[in-house]
């Protein structure tokens, strides 16, 4: 295979969820630009429509869902509409996650005594829950076919202490990593593939945009990386077509850090 049959994911279907914004939009772009059919869902109607309108105008095959992935009937009709309306579903990114605020090592809320019962439960359910359910509404459309790819957003902070962030990301990011190796061996069979993209810290709007503008954030993280800097979306493009690809036709059950080294220390 040549490299653009390795990475060929022209006409390819892929729903994408939290995608107007950070490392979501960076996994449509890559996508969409190499010719799949892609919808993006998001709770943030204006920033959707400025995406769309973006995309479309560069010639990109592109469709929105403005639902709150929270909302599980919302979220399965977006997938089953994705699906159906285009005969296929190849690739599914469960990218939406939430900040639980700042950790212990920059705020007393982020302390293990602080631990919020309502933060908790929004985090979960965002986090966790809608993560689950949206692996759980791809999975019969792609066993018709026998074929797909799951990517779920996971993070470093849940391989590692990550004590800038607070512990119900923490919590929620651990259970997507294991998550992901269960329904990659489930899933198997049906040569559907799931993975996880466990990032460092990358430059998005997370957390209101609040963290990545604060300078003392930064210069943690940079401290933290060995690479001594955050990351910029565009380099995940090439991990997120990777693993949707037939470029990575034999990778399951993976949890791939992307992270300038940080979890190699
Ligand atoms: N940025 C980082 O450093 C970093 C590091 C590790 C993991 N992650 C993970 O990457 C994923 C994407 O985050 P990001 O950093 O790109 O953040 P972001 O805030 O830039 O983008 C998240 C998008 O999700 C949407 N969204 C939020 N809540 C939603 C909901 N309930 N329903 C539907 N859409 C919703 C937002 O409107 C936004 O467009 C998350 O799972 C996050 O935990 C980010």
């Amino acid at each position: 295979m040549n490299r653009a049959e390795l990475f060929d994911v022209r006409d390819y279907v892929a729903f994408i969820t939290g995608a107007a914004s950070g490392l979501g939009l960076a996994y449509a772009e890559v996508m969409a630009a190499n010719g799949a059919r892609v919808t993006l869902a998001d709770s943030d109607a204006p920033a959707l429509e400025k995406v769309l309108t973006r995309l479309r105008a560069a010639g990109m095959s592109v469709e929105g869902e403005v639902l709150d992935v929270a909302d599980s009937a919302a979220l399965r009709t977006a997938i089953d509409k994705t699906a159906d309306g285009n005969g296929r579903l190849d690739a599914v990114f469960a990218n939406v996650g939430i900040s639980s605020g700042p950790g212990f090592e920059v705020a007393e809320s982020g302390r293990i005594e602080a631990l919020d019962p309502d933060m908790l439960q929004r985090v979960i359910d965002i986090n966790l829950k809608a993560s689950l359910y949206t692996i759980k509404f791809a999975a019969p459309h792609m066993k018709k076919r026998r074929s797909g790819s799951i990517v779920v957003t996971t993070s470093i902070a849940g391989i590692k202490a990550e004590s800038v962030v607070g512990y119900p990301y923490i919590a929620t990011k651990a259970a997507m990593t294991n998550v992901v190796r269960q329904a990659a061996v489930e899933l198997a069979p049906h040569n559907i593939r799931v993975n996880a993209i466990a990032p460092g810290p990358f430059y998005t709007n997370i957390r209101g945009g609040v963290m990545f503008n604060d300078p003392d954030i930064v210069k943690r993280f940079e401290a933290m990386v060995p690479m001594g800097r955050c990351g910029q979306t565009d380099e995940i493009k090439g991990l997120a077509l990777l693993l949707a690809s037939p470029a990575g036709s034999y990778i399951t059950g993976t949890v791939i850090p992307i992270d300038g080294g940080t979890t190699a220390r």
